[in-house]
């Protein structure tokens, strides 16, 4: 079967041949649809993130998949089943992470991440999966069920934040997503009925695809160049949350600056080492007159891609059809790691679906 991989002596991706997995007991076999393309795929093919699996020179990318089920293998699954796999597998055996049903929660050394770190991703015209880790999706989400993935990260982000805030009534109306990027797009649609206002900052100057996806959501664009994020709460209004998918790590502290009281952050950018100067009591104590928090939060556990998949059901399909800018087949499948200005949302296809 064909496979889309990046090798450890590499820079991008190349298509290969690989032999077609076999399910072993307690595992599906699934045909590969669709599967995303996002910022942690950039990271990895430019070898600033993750790793091929310990026995490999190489790398099948993709976590944010699609599939169809082609041989349940005596699981509880059908053929024809769609599906959409979890990211995390456990190295050696169930540890307690996996046990308790939180492989999200799984610190470094005590997970593999499907095409990202330790194991082959789902860049490939078939895979297989333990039954427990592939979510059963409606047939409605055949063409964009690669998002799932993504709005599941967002689903636990927003779990988290706003568990930090369950000790007082906490009435959140005004936020702000720090990053135009597919992840930061994505959650503007996501964040829209949950909050009054909804704000989305940027470095881009108009015209620009990703301030007409944000305006066209009803959302507010912040231009960074004229409006760095400590400013925003003078320019605009103090923010109930923040939800940080830049990577720009300045931005993890200048949050504390534009919250509101009682407000939360969300830090989900994977940055390298950095050194910079904060003015750390200032920040300190911000932090404690005002009840502020930021909760860090990585990857997403079985109920929150359940989330998902609700919460993309109500996106509107003008949105979806304007976040993804291109999907190619694996005679192109090149297209798809292209990163420029007109590109927000890219996938592979490498089946059609066919309902049966
Ligand atoms: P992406 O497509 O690279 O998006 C990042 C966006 O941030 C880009 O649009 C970029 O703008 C913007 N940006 C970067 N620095 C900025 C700055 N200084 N000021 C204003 N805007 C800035 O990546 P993504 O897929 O959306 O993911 C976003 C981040 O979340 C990445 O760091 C990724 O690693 C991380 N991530 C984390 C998780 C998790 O589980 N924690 C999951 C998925 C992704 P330009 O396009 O104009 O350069
Ligand atoms: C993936 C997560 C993963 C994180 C860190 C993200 O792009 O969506 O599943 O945990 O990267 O590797
Ligand atoms: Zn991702």
């Amino acid at each position: 079967m064909k496979a889309i991989a990046v090798y450890d002596d590499g820079d991008e991706p190349v298509l290969i041949e690989k032999p077609r997995p076999e399910p072993t007991a307690g595992e599906a076999l699934v045909r590969t649809l669709r599967v995303g393309v996002d910022g942690t795929d950039h990271e990895v093919i430019a070898g600033g993130h993750g790793g091929s699996p310990a026995d490999d020179d190489h790398l099948v990318l993709g976590h944010e998949a699609v599939g169809v089920i082609e041989d349940p293998n005596d699981t509880p699954f059908e053929v024809g089943d769609l599906v959409v796999p979890t990211v995390r597998r456990s190295p050696n055996g169930a540890n307690e992470y996996f046990a308790r049903g939180e492989p999200d929660m799984a610190p470094e050394g005590y997970y593999h991440e499907r095409g990202i770190v330790g194991a082959h991703g789902f860049m490939a015209e078939y895979f297989t999966s333990p039954a427990e880790c592939l979510i059963e999706v409606p047939p409605e989400l055949a063409e964009w069920g690669f998002l799932v993935e993504p709005a599941s990260i967002t689903e636990k982000a927003l779990d988290h934040a706003a568990a930090s805030r369950s000790a007082f009534r906490w009435n959140p109306e005004s936020a702000l997503v720090l990053g135009n990027g597919s992840l930061g797009l994505l959650t503007v649609a996501m964040l829209d009925a949950e909050f009054e206002r909804v704000y989305c900052l940027g470095r881009r100057e108009r015209p620009d695809v990703t301030i007409d996806v944000i305006e066209s959501l009803g959302a507010t664009y912040v231009n960074s160049n004229e409006t760095p994020v400590p400013a925003v709460p003078g320019a605009y209004e103090p923010m109930d949350f923040i939800y940080e998918a830049t990577g720009y790590a300045p931005h993890a502290f200048e949050t504390i600056e534009a919250l509101a009281p009682n407000g939360v952050g969300a830090l989900l950018g994977v940055p390298g080492d950095w050194e910079f100067e904060i003015d750390g009591g200032r920040l300190h104590r911000e932090f404690v007159l005002h009840n502020k928090a930021l909760v860090g939060s990585v990857n997403s556990g079985y109920h929150h891609f359940e989330a998902a998949v609700d919460r993309l059901g109500g996106l509107d399909g003008s949105f979806l059809e304007d976040l993804v800018t291109g999907v190619y087949g694996l005679d192109e499948f090149e297209a798809a790691f292209v990163d420029d200005d007109t590109t927000i949302k890219t996938a592979v296809e490498f089946a059609e679906y066919e309902e049966r």
